[in-house]
């Protein structure tokens, strides 16, 4: 029988934790955890994104506040909003919603943001605290997959994790969360991209595939063993005469093929798509309680 890894029971789990840890916090402290979010141009999904981002707060009793801002802001005008945020003292965590438009260099920004308010993990201290094993904020997406695997009791130790993708939100967090020498991690890590010649050879290999492609469907179960355990990261809307909309969600692996395959897998929609907001509220907590640095 395959596992279904279950994301949005577990992201409910992680948020109803949340909740119950922000009460206690009001009250033995009267700290409100704050969540500032900016939100450039009118990206559909980026706009979806945050929307749900401000409702788990609301939901939370997180202080939250989003801007959003024209696609014309100019990358000084972020970089103001980002440094007046860094010095509110309501505000615990700070994410600035990507991509942005191209003529804001992303990197100067994410620079800008405090890293002890770097809830989305992207600051180059927070990246360089992940892979030197120190107290960090880790990217949320990656940062969920870990803790699917963690509550759903799958042994990640010795195993060989293959991580298709080499993006600096999924891919290279991911891999360097996999090999950390801790008892939910240890795994050995192999690290494919665009210039795999073949990349089947190492998904052949896989104990444990993590697929942050970005292309639909694009792992196919004859390119798995037996048992493996398998992660997709990858949400694509594509056309489907049969759906009642004409399109949907699919993963970046077959899920037909591949769950016959796999001892575990995760769904789309449901499987780590829920986690990414269950561990943002995470860490904006961890923020306001101090516990991270
Ligand atoms: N765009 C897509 N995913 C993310 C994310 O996790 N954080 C931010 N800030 N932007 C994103």
């Amino acid at each position: 029988m395959t596992q279904i890894l279950d994301g949005k029971a577990i992201a409910q789990d992680v948020r109803a934790e949340v909740g119950i840890k922000t009460q206690a916090l009001r009250e033995s402290r009267g700290i409100q955890p704050g969540l500032a979010v900016l939100l450039v141009g009118e990206n559909p999904a980026s706009q979806v994104y945050v929307r749900s981002k401000a409702k788990a707060c609301e939901e939370l009793g997180f202080y939250s506040l989003v801007l959003e801002k024209p696609a014309t802001i100019t990358e000084a005008e972020v970089i103001e909003q980002v440094r007046t945020w860094n010095a509110d003292p309501r505000i615990h965590g700070i994410l600035v919603q990507l991509p942005l438009p191209a003529h804001i260099d992303e990197q100067r920004v994410l620079l800008t943001v405090h890293p002890g308010k770097d809830v989305d993990g992207f600051h180059p201290e927070n990246i360089g605290r992940l892979v030197a094993g120190l107290p960090c904020y880790a990217p949320c997406t990656p940062a969920g997959v870990m803790e699917i695997l963690k509550r759903s009791h799958i042994e990640t130790k010795g195993k060989h994790a293959v991580v298709v993708g080499r993006s600096n939100i999924v891919g290279k967090p991911m891999a360097n969360l996999l090999y950390q020498k801790n008892p939910y991690a240890n795994a050995i890590v192999t690290i494919c991209h665009t210039a795999a010649p073949d990349l089947t050879r190492y998904t052949r290999e896989a104990d444990i595939l993590v697929a942050a492609v970005g292309v639909p469907e694009a792992i196919h179960g004859r390119d798995l063993k037996e048992g493996v355990v398998v992660i997709d990261v990858g949400i694509n809307r594509i056309d489907d005469p049969t759906a009642p909309k004409g399109t949907r969600l699919v993963g970046d692996v077959h899920f037909e093929s591949a769950s016959a395959k796999a001892s575990a897998i995760t769904p789309v929609p449901g499987g780590v798509g829920p986690m990414t907001i269950a561990m943002l509220m995470l860490n904006t907590y961890r923020s306001a309680a101090g516990e991270v640095y």
